[in-house]
């Protein structure tokens, strides 16, 4: 059985004193679920109150990208030495709006993957079709080529400990969920071209997380696809009741 990972993605939002807020009020509801690993991402200048505020909670705390350099001349990045020191655990890479707005390819992708595998951080591999691309049929091509070009060069020993995250774009922050179903295809896709590159038993225990305006009114549905392992959550993820309730779904 593939154990569900409940993810929250903070994004640009909430400062350490915020962070510290959350915890208060989402520890008592949330912090010791044993039915699931949670996941709380937020952005960098909070993973250490996040870390001391998770103590003694099964609660996990990830960055939301990590640089591929181990150190260096590179303004603006974090490695993963550094997210690892702050006691994250986890790391997203490749999320949409990060090859949106910051040119983020399946290139960098793996080498940011790579270098979260290298320092022992698991990494949350996002992938997904826009818009036009659904609308064109061409939703499978794209995950094809994402898998192909970014996830398909790990070795095999790294592939067996990442999770990734199915994540439509047109269904992020637009209040625009795929049904269950629209998921489930799109996971059994992956699932696919996971088996295919790396073998049944990668395919059977990769835990593939959906996300796209996933809602504490919609998570149960999507949960009951024996697809869905799992979601990564954006707004929903920033309410700690919310949030909660998602976890518990
Ligand atoms: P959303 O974001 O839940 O706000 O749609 C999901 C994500 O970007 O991870």
């Amino acid at each position: 059985m593939r154990k569900p990972v409940m993810a929250g993605n903070w994004k640009m939002y909430k400062t350490p004193a915020e962070t510290l807020a959350f915890f208060e009020k989402f520890r008592p509801l949330a912090g010791n679920a044993a039915h699931c690993e949670v996941v709380i991402c937020p952005p960098f200048t909070n993973l250490f109150a996040a870390v001391e505020a998770a103590k003694g909670t099964a609660i996990r705390i990830g960055a939301q990208n990590i640089g591929w350099a181990k150190e260096g001349a590179f303004t603006g990045e974090v490695s993963g030495s550094m997210i690892q020191a702050t006691g994250a655990t986890h790391a997203l890479v490749g999320h949409s709006e990060r090859r949106q707005y910051f040119a983020e390819s399946d290139e960098t992708v793996l080498k940011r993957s790579q270098a979260a595998l290298e320092i022992g951080l698991t990494p949350i591999v996002c992938v997904g079709e826009r818009l036009d691309e659904r609308e064109g049929g061409r939703t499978e091509s794209v995950l094809t080529q994402q898998f192909q070009n970014g996830i398909a060069g790990l070795t095999e020993q790294q592939f067996a400990r990442i999770v990734i995250a199915y994540e439509p774009v047109w269904a992020i922050g637009t209040g625009k969920t795929a049904t269950p179903e629209i998921a489930a295809d799109a996971h059994r896709v992956i699932r696919g071209l996971v088996r295919a590159k790396f073998g049944k038993g990668a395919g059977d225990a990769i835990r593939i997380l959906y996300g796209g305006s996933v809602k504490p009114d919609n998570v149960k549905s999507l949960m009951a696809q024996p697809e869905i392992d799992g979601v990564l959550v954006g707004g929903a993820s920033l309410d700690p009741a919310g949030f909660a309730s998602i976890v518990n779904f």
